[in-house]
């Protein structure tokens, strides 16, 4: 019998929505009740390391998937559902061309490292399923496009479809009930305004309370002010953030990009019971954005939160100084740690 090991290795940074997805039209198949957009990370900063193997010799096991050197439970739907679509295709490939190697049922081992605290709000699971769908994909030699990729990525975590794409990333929330169309597209290359940065304040790398999908139930079951967003907050902020971007308009980004993240956690708090993701500290880290803002005279930094406590903090590199320098001595003594300033990844994170 053929004992080969096939073997692929890709990485997928972190993105950090500006625009933030939260809300299922469907949990099933992660469809969002409305679009957003993130940037992704630098690969060289938050990232997942994955290496997707497959071979008879591991006949006998099932597929498995190794976490940080910990054996991880892929018996969830999400994971399952990921496994399941690019078997399919590899399988309809082989169909196709009876030349092809019949790897299409063979078990599958995945190994995947961060580099950065998991579950932490640090949209681990975004790296994750990106990275472990893009590196079964290689794997698999598929022919399909970054933007098919993100349609299985969706599948495992909705935010994960755009951390298949470098730069400025669009999720399209689609209206198809098969999700076909619900994908993520590369609004502009990082390239297209490369002074943009980012940092990552680690307010506490401990497993968050709620997780992002019990809260996005709560919130759609129990919060009016939720309707309104969706109405109409989120495609006022869609649209005016794809116009700063393009104008490379920085006051702009940042206003869209903190009144988003207050939009989104103000549902939270109007759920009942409410939901808290931010803490004392991360409302420092809101007075001190506007503190450095009101001092340079301008707009210099905007903050974000994620469903966490954690702060990320966009920049552009001419004003690293106020804005970094005001951080150390504000907040130094507050958190438990610091991620460097990260700038966003100008590499796709899929090769295919
Ligand atoms: O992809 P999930 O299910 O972990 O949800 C992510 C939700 C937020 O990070 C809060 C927002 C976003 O758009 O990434």
């Amino acid at each position: 019998a053929d004992t080969k090991v096939y073997r692929a290795t890709t990485t997928a940074p972190v993105n950090i929505a500006v625009v933030k997805y939260w809300g299922k039209r469907d949990p099933k198949l992660n469809l969002p009740t409305n679009s957003s957009l993130s940037v992704t990370l630098a690969q060289s900063d938050l990232r997942t390391l994955t290496t997707a193997t497959c071979s008879a010799a591991y006949a006998g096991k099932g597929d498995s998937l190794l976490l940080n050197g910990e054996a991880s439970d892929i018996s969830g739907a999400r994971t399952q559902a990921c496994f399941r679509a690019l078997r399919e295709r590899r399988a309809a490939l082989e169909a196709a061309n009876p030349s092809l190697p019949k790897i299409s049922s063979l078990p599958l081992r995945v190994v995947s490292e961060n580099n950065f605290p998991t579950a932490a709000g640090l949209a681990s699971s975004a790296a994750g399923f990106a990275a472990l769908v893009c590196a079964i994909a290689d794997l698999y030699e598929l022919p399909d496009t970054p933007s098919q990729l993100s349609l299985i990525a969706r599948q495992g975590s909705g935010s994960a479809c755009r951390s298949v794409f470098g730069g400025y990333v669009a999720w399209r929330m689609g209206e198809k009930a098969d999700g076909s169309d619900s994908l993520a597209e590369q609004v502009a290359p990082a390239s297209a305004w490369p002074e943009m940065r980012a940092i990552v304040l680690v307010v506490s790398a401990a497993k968050k309370g709620v997780s992002s999908s019990s809260g996005m139930q709560q919130t759609v079951a129990t919060s009016g002010l939720f309707q309104e967003r969706i109405r109409t907050v989120v495609p006022d902020n869609m649209a005016k953030m794809e116009k700063a971007i393009a104008a490379q308009d920085f006051a702009a980004f940042a206003e869209v990009t903190m009144r988003d993240s207050n939009s989104f956690h103000a549902t939270c708090a109007d759920t009942y019971p409410p939901i808290f993701y931010m803490n004392d500290v991360s409302r420092a880290a809101v007075r001190a954005v506007e503190s450095i803002n009101a001092k340079a005279g301008r707009t210099v930094a905007a903050y974000t939160f994620d469903a966490g406590p954690n702060a990320v903090v966009y920049y552009l590199e001419k004003d690293a100084g106020i804005v970094l320098g005001t951080f150390s001595s504000i907040l130094g003594a507050g958190a438990d740690g610091w991620k460097g300033a990260v700038s966003p990844s100008t590499a796709q994170a899929a090769e295919v």
